[in-house]
């Protein structure tokens, strides 16, 4: 079952392509990653899951929670899912909470506007929430403010926090980036547990290590497309698009003396190449990829493998 479903989504601003007919899913219980370099679109398709997008951003496609359109819903009904029934853990925990308020009276906010209960119920059911995420000393933590809290254990709050109201997906937007190591193998196993719950995870990082160790299906983006999509282990034994490969090339390993990094930046959305977007990057260049975009191409004997690339299909 697909528990939530992104069909063609496209964000632009004035006709700069952000996100380019972007589609994925995610089923109860797995841990699926959208992985790419800074800027290719991952946030504002994280926020669209949400119902939020900038104001200064055109916005189509379909994103169907549970089977319906949650774009066609309206304002009202689109609180009612988020941060209730789809939560997002956001990329910067520090302006993610407010200064002025205890942890307490954050958490049990969100529970009391979501759900029907006293207070009282409130804080306690944010207390368990803290314990979940293994916070020491919950009770007493509930009445301490943003800045007594650790990097770490800031995270930890706003995971406590997205899932206070038992959402069934959780998006978490780089949520182990500004994290020591040692923290994150933690918040990897948090999520890990909530993957045995049954919940679904779109789990957004540009850290193909974190990927390897959580995910199980990944959505390589560029330039706002999806140009790559395996089972992670797929991904990392039979890479296919060009782009993936550069990254993965590009992670530290113990066997490698030099890191091989893509050659070049990503282009600004002001200059999109034609063609295929990597191409001025891509060692594989071939004369069409500079004017003739490339499908999601099956990837052959491979299930649900799909590389936008002409080496897959040459005869196309
Ligand atoms: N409000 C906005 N107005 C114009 N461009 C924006 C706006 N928000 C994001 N963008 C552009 O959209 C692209 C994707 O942004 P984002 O989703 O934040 O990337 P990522 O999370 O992958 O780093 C970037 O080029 C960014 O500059
Ligand atoms: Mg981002």
């Amino acid at each position: 079952m697909k528990l939530l479903e992104v069909k063609n989504l496209t964000i632009d601003f004035d006709g700069k392509k952000a996100v380019d007919s972007a589609s994925f899913y995610l089923k109860p219980g797995e841990i699926v990653g959208l992985v790419g370099e800074s800027g290719c679109g991952k946030s504002l398709t994280a926020f669209s899951i949400l119902g939020i997008n900038p104001p200064n951003s055109n916005l189509s496609g379909e994103i169907l929670y549970k089977g319906s359109n949650l774009l066609s819903l309206s304002e009202e009904e689109k609180r009612k899912i988020r941060g209730n029934k789809i939560s997002l853990i956001p990329q910067d925990p520090l302006s993610a909470l407010n200064p002025v308020f205890t942890i307490g009276d954050q958490i049990s906010e969100v529970l009391e506007t979501h759900k029907a209960v006293s207070h009282a119920d409130a804080i306690l059911m944010s207390k368990n929430a803290l314990e979940s995420v293994n916070i020491p000393n919950p009770s007493q933590k509930l009445n301490d403010y943003p800045h007594q809290f650790s990097g770490g254990m800031r995270q930890r709050v706003l995971i406590a926090m997205a899932l206070a109201t038992e959402p069934d997906i959780l998006i978490a937007d780089e949520p182990t980036t500004a994290l020591d190591v040692t923290i994150q193998l933690q918040i990897l196993e948090i999520m890990k547990n909530l993957k045995n719950k049954g919940k679904a995870i779109l789990l957004i990082t540009h850290d193909l290590g974190v990927v390897a160790e959580v995910c199980d299906r990944v959505f390589v983006m560029y330039m706002g497309k999806i140009v790559e999509e395996a089972p992670v282990n797929d991904l990392f034994t039979n890479p296919r698009h060009p782009y993936t490969i550069g990254l993965l090339n590009s992670l530290p390993d113990d066997k490698k003396a030099v890191l091989e990094p893509i050659s070049g930046c990503p282009p600004s959305l002001e200059s999109i190449p034609l063609g295929c977007a990597f191409h001025p990057r891509c060692k594989h260049i071939q004369e069409r990829c500079k004017n003739e975009v490339p499908l999601l191409y099956d990837v052959k004997d491979s299930q649900e493998h799909k590389s936008r690339c002409f080496l897959e299909n040459p005869g196309d």
